[in-house]
Protein backbone atom coordinates (compact mmCIF):
# COMPACT_ATOMS: atom_id res chain seq x y z
CA UNK A 1 0.00 0.00 0.00
CA UNK A 2 1.45 3.34 -0.95
CA UNK A 3 -0.14 6.27 1.04
CA UNK A 4 0.35 10.09 1.61
CA UNK A 5 -0.05 11.60 4.63
CA UNK A 6 -0.72 15.52 3.83
CA UNK A 7 -1.11 18.27 5.73
CA UNK A 8 -0.09 21.75 6.68
CA UNK A 9 3.28 21.86 8.61
CA UNK A 10 2.86 20.72 12.29
CA UNK A 11 -0.66 18.70 11.75
CA UNK A 12 0.74 15.58 13.06
CA UNK A 13 1.88 13.50 9.55
CA UNK A 14 5.01 12.50 10.60
CA UNK A 15 3.43 11.22 14.33
CA UNK A 16 1.10 9.21 12.44
CA UNK A 17 2.57 8.25 9.81
CA UNK A 18 5.24 6.79 12.19
CA UNK A 19 2.90 4.31 13.82
CA UNK A 20 0.65 3.23 10.82
CA UNK A 21 4.68 2.75 8.62
CA UNK A 22 4.89 0.20 11.96
CA UNK A 23 1.25 -1.59 12.06
CA UNK A 24 1.39 -1.68 8.51
CA UNK A 25 5.02 -3.33 8.37
CA UNK A 26 5.84 -0.44 5.56
CA UNK A 27 8.55 2.61 5.87
CA UNK A 28 7.41 5.71 6.63
CA UNK A 29 9.02 8.32 4.03
CA UNK A 30 9.72 11.53 4.98
CA UNK A 31 11.52 13.62 2.72
CA UNK A 32 12.10 16.21 5.78
CA UNK A 33 13.70 13.91 7.80
CA UNK A 34 16.23 12.74 4.76
CA UNK A 35 17.15 16.16 4.28
CA UNK A 36 17.81 16.61 7.54
CA UNK A 37 19.57 13.43 7.69
CA UNK A 38 21.74 15.21 4.97
CA UNK A 39 21.76 17.95 6.68
CA UNK A 40 24.00 16.45 9.57
CA UNK A 41 26.38 14.46 7.49
CA UNK A 42 27.93 18.02 6.57
CA UNK A 43 27.19 17.47 2.46
CA UNK A 44 27.45 19.99 -0.21
CA UNK A 45 23.57 18.99 -0.83
CA UNK A 46 23.23 18.49 3.04
CA UNK A 47 24.29 22.59 2.95
CA UNK A 48 21.97 23.58 -0.35
CA UNK A 49 19.28 21.83 1.83
CA UNK A 50 19.73 23.97 4.81
CA UNK A 51 19.32 27.28 3.52
CA UNK A 52 16.21 26.60 1.93
CA UNK A 53 14.76 25.12 5.15
CA UNK A 54 16.15 27.27 8.13
CA UNK A 55 14.24 29.98 5.75
CA UNK A 56 11.50 27.73 5.98
CA UNK A 57 10.66 27.76 2.50
CA UNK A 58 10.62 24.69 -0.19
CA UNK A 59 13.51 23.14 -1.60
CA UNK A 60 13.17 23.08 -4.66
CA UNK A 61 11.77 19.98 -6.73
CA UNK A 62 14.86 19.29 -9.21
CA UNK A 63 16.88 18.43 -5.78
CA UNK A 64 13.75 16.52 -3.80
CA UNK A 65 13.28 14.11 -7.17
CA UNK A 66 15.82 12.08 -6.86
CA UNK A 67 16.26 11.60 -3.66
CA UNK A 68 12.63 10.00 -3.31
CA UNK A 69 13.03 7.71 -6.34
CA UNK A 70 16.27 6.58 -4.32
CA UNK A 71 14.09 5.60 -0.99
CA UNK A 72 11.63 4.34 -2.96
CA UNK A 73 13.39 1.78 -4.85
CA UNK A 74 15.44 0.40 -1.91
CA UNK A 75 13.96 -3.07 -1.10
CA UNK A 76 12.33 -2.10 2.34
CA UNK A 77 9.83 -0.04 -0.24
CA UNK A 78 8.83 -3.43 -2.24
CA UNK A 79 5.54 -3.71 -1.07
CA UNK A 80 4.35 0.07 -0.47
CA UNK A 81 5.19 3.29 2.01
CA UNK A 82 3.88 5.95 3.57
CA UNK A 83 4.66 9.30 2.55
CA UNK A 84 5.05 12.01 4.99
CA UNK A 85 5.95 15.70 3.84
CA UNK A 86 5.90 14.64 0.02
CA UNK A 87 4.70 15.52 -2.44
CA UNK A 88 4.37 19.21 -1.89
CA UNK A 89 4.39 20.47 -5.05
CA UNK A 90 2.46 19.51 -8.43
CA UNK A 91 5.60 18.63 -10.34
CA UNK A 92 6.68 16.47 -7.50
CA UNK A 93 2.90 14.79 -7.20
CA UNK A 94 3.49 13.88 -10.99
CA UNK A 95 6.93 12.29 -10.35
CA UNK A 96 5.55 10.45 -7.49
CA UNK A 97 2.76 9.40 -9.48
CA UNK A 98 5.78 8.34 -12.59
CA UNK A 99 7.82 6.39 -10.50
CA UNK A 100 5.16 3.91 -8.80
CA UNK A 101 4.01 3.56 -11.93
CA UNK A 102 7.03 2.23 -13.10
CA UNK A 103 7.02 -0.14 -10.09
CA UNK A 104 3.61 -1.33 -11.43
CA UNK A 105 2.02 0.16 -8.45
CA UNK A 106 -0.55 3.10 -8.01
CA UNK A 107 -1.62 5.52 -4.78
CA UNK A 108 -3.82 4.01 -2.00
CA UNK A 109 -5.06 7.28 -0.94
CA UNK A 110 -4.17 10.59 0.10
CA UNK A 111 -5.08 11.47 3.83
CA UNK A 112 -5.07 15.26 4.88
CA UNK A 113 -4.54 16.18 8.02
CA UNK A 114 -7.41 19.13 8.61
CA UNK A 115 -5.55 21.51 11.47
CA UNK A 116 -6.11 25.16 12.21
CA UNK A 117 -2.83 27.49 12.78
CA UNK A 118 -3.55 28.09 16.27
CA UNK A 119 -2.92 24.74 17.20
CA UNK A 120 -0.34 24.41 14.44
CA UNK A 121 1.56 27.24 16.30
CA UNK A 122 1.16 25.51 19.79
CA UNK A 123 2.01 21.65 18.34
CA UNK A 124 5.37 23.33 16.42
CA UNK A 125 6.46 25.53 19.63
CA UNK A 126 5.92 22.57 21.91
CA UNK A 127 7.67 19.78 19.50
CA UNK A 128 10.85 18.46 20.74
CA UNK A 129 12.70 15.48 19.50
CA UNK A 130 15.33 13.09 20.05
CA UNK A 131 17.95 12.92 17.07
CA UNK A 132 19.37 9.60 17.84
CA UNK A 133 16.22 7.77 16.85
CA UNK A 134 13.90 10.43 15.41
CA UNK A 135 11.35 9.86 17.43
CA UNK A 136 9.19 13.41 17.90
CA UNK A 137 8.04 14.65 21.30
CA UNK A 138 5.82 17.42 22.77
CA UNK A 139 6.56 19.45 26.03
CA UNK A 140 2.54 19.50 27.06
CA UNK A 141 0.56 16.40 24.71
CA UNK A 142 3.41 13.80 24.69
CA UNK A 143 6.62 14.43 26.83
CA UNK A 144 9.63 12.72 26.53
CA UNK A 145 11.00 10.37 29.56
CA UNK A 146 12.33 11.84 32.20
CA UNK A 147 15.84 10.47 30.93
CA UNK A 148 15.42 12.11 28.00
CA UNK A 149 14.51 15.62 28.96
CA UNK A 150 18.19 16.73 28.69
CA UNK A 151 18.77 14.97 25.35
CA UNK A 152 15.89 16.06 23.02
CA UNK A 153 16.43 18.86 20.61
CA UNK A 154 14.34 22.13 18.80
CA UNK A 155 14.07 21.93 15.46
CA UNK A 156 15.82 24.84 13.81
CA UNK A 157 12.80 25.37 11.54
CA UNK A 158 10.41 25.41 14.72
CA UNK A 159 9.69 28.83 16.07
CA UNK A 160 6.76 31.00 14.86
CA UNK A 161 8.42 33.27 12.56
CA UNK A 162 9.88 30.28 10.30
CA UNK A 163 6.29 28.56 11.06
CA UNK A 164 4.37 31.11 9.53
CA UNK A 165 6.55 31.42 6.40
CA UNK A 166 6.35 27.36 5.91
CA UNK A 167 2.74 27.87 6.48
CA UNK A 168 2.29 30.32 3.60
CA UNK A 169 4.59 28.25 1.40
CA UNK A 170 2.11 25.13 1.97
CA UNK A 171 -0.81 27.61 1.34
CA UNK A 172 0.52 28.70 -1.83
CA UNK A 173 2.66 25.81 -3.58
CA UNK A 174 1.03 22.75 -1.35
CA UNK A 175 -2.37 23.00 -0.74
CA UNK A 176 -3.32 23.24 -4.55
CA UNK A 177 -2.73 19.42 -4.61
CA UNK A 178 -5.99 18.74 -2.80
CA UNK A 179 -7.56 19.25 -6.00
CA UNK A 180 -5.13 17.22 -7.91
CA UNK A 181 -5.85 14.25 -5.44
CA UNK A 182 -9.74 14.94 -5.56
CA UNK A 183 -10.38 15.04 -8.77
CA UNK A 184 -8.57 11.03 -8.82
CA UNK A 185 -11.13 9.78 -6.22
CA UNK A 186 -8.07 9.64 -3.63
CA UNK A 187 -8.42 12.47 -1.22
CA UNK A 188 -9.48 11.98 2.38
CA UNK A 189 -9.52 14.94 5.10
CA UNK A 190 -9.34 13.80 8.51
CA UNK A 191 -9.94 16.21 11.51
CA UNK A 192 -6.17 16.69 13.05
CA UNK A 193 -7.43 18.22 16.24
CA UNK A 194 -7.71 15.74 19.33
CA UNK A 195 -5.39 13.27 20.57
CA UNK A 196 -2.84 11.17 18.79
CA UNK A 197 -5.38 8.23 19.54
CA UNK A 198 -8.64 9.65 18.51
CA UNK A 199 -6.84 10.99 15.09
CA UNK A 200 -4.60 7.91 14.04
CA UNK A 201 -8.60 5.71 14.66
CA UNK A 202 -9.97 8.53 12.20
CA UNK A 203 -7.20 8.16 9.79
CA UNK A 204 -7.73 4.17 10.18
CA UNK A 205 -11.26 4.92 9.40
CA UNK A 206 -10.42 6.79 6.48
CA UNK A 207 -8.30 4.50 4.94
CA UNK A 208 -10.42 1.71 5.58
P1 LIG B 1 9.12 18.57 7.14
O1 LIG B 1 10.10 17.93 8.01
O2 LIG B 1 8.35 17.75 6.18
O3 LIG B 1 8.18 19.45 8.05
P2 LIG B 1 6.66 19.90 7.90
O4 LIG B 1 5.87 19.47 6.73
O5 LIG B 1 6.79 21.34 8.09
O6 LIG B 1 5.99 19.09 8.95
P3 LIG B 1 6.47 18.91 10.38
O7 LIG B 1 7.52 17.86 10.48
O8 LIG B 1 6.78 20.25 10.96
O9 LIG B 1 5.13 18.44 11.10
P4 LIG B 1 4.29 17.12 11.07
O10 LIG B 1 3.02 17.34 10.34
O11 LIG B 1 5.12 15.92 10.70
O12 LIG B 1 3.93 17.09 12.62
P5 LIG B 1 4.50 16.17 13.82
O13 LIG B 1 3.94 14.80 13.71
O14 LIG B 1 5.96 16.32 13.99
O15 LIG B 1 9.81 19.72 6.26
C1 LIG B 1 10.73 20.63 6.83
C2 LIG B 1 11.38 21.45 5.70
O16 LIG B 1 12.09 20.55 4.80
C3 LIG B 1 10.40 22.20 4.78
O17 LIG B 1 10.08 23.46 5.32
C4 LIG B 1 11.22 22.29 3.48
O18 LIG B 1 12.20 23.30 3.58
C5 LIG B 1 11.94 20.94 3.43
N1 LIG B 1 11.17 19.89 2.72
C6 LIG B 1 10.79 18.70 3.25
N2 LIG B 1 10.15 17.98 2.33
C7 LIG B 1 10.14 18.71 1.18
C8 LIG B 1 9.61 18.48 -0.11
N3 LIG B 1 8.95 17.36 -0.42
N4 LIG B 1 9.78 19.46 -1.04
C9 LIG B 1 10.43 20.60 -0.75
N5 LIG B 1 10.94 20.88 0.47
C10 LIG B 1 10.81 19.94 1.42
O19 LIG B 1 3.71 16.89 15.04
C11 LIG B 1 4.07 18.20 15.45
C12 LIG B 1 4.03 18.27 16.99
O20 LIG B 1 2.68 18.10 17.43
C13 LIG B 1 4.85 17.18 17.69
O21 LIG B 1 5.43 17.72 18.85
C14 LIG B 1 3.81 16.11 18.07
O22 LIG B 1 4.18 15.39 19.24
C15 LIG B 1 2.57 16.97 18.30
N6 LIG B 1 1.32 16.31 17.93
C16 LIG B 1 1.08 15.58 16.81
N7 LIG B 1 -0.19 15.15 16.79
C17 LIG B 1 -0.77 15.65 17.93
C18 LIG B 1 -2.07 15.56 18.49
N8 LIG B 1 -3.06 14.87 17.88
N9 LIG B 1 -2.31 16.21 19.65
C19 LIG B 1 -1.32 16.90 20.29
N10 LIG B 1 -0.06 17.01 19.82
C20 LIG B 1 0.21 16.39 18.64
Amino acid sequence: MDLVLFGPPGAGKGTQARTLAEERGIPQISTGDIMRAERRSGSELGKKFDEYMKAGRLVPDELVGELVEKRLTAEDAANGAIFDGFPRTLPQAEMLDRVLSGLGRKLHSVVALDVPLDVIIDRITGRRVDESTGQVYHVSYYPPPPELTDKVVQRKDDNEETVRTRDQEYRSKTEPLLSYYSERSLLRTVDGVGSLEEVMNRVREAIG
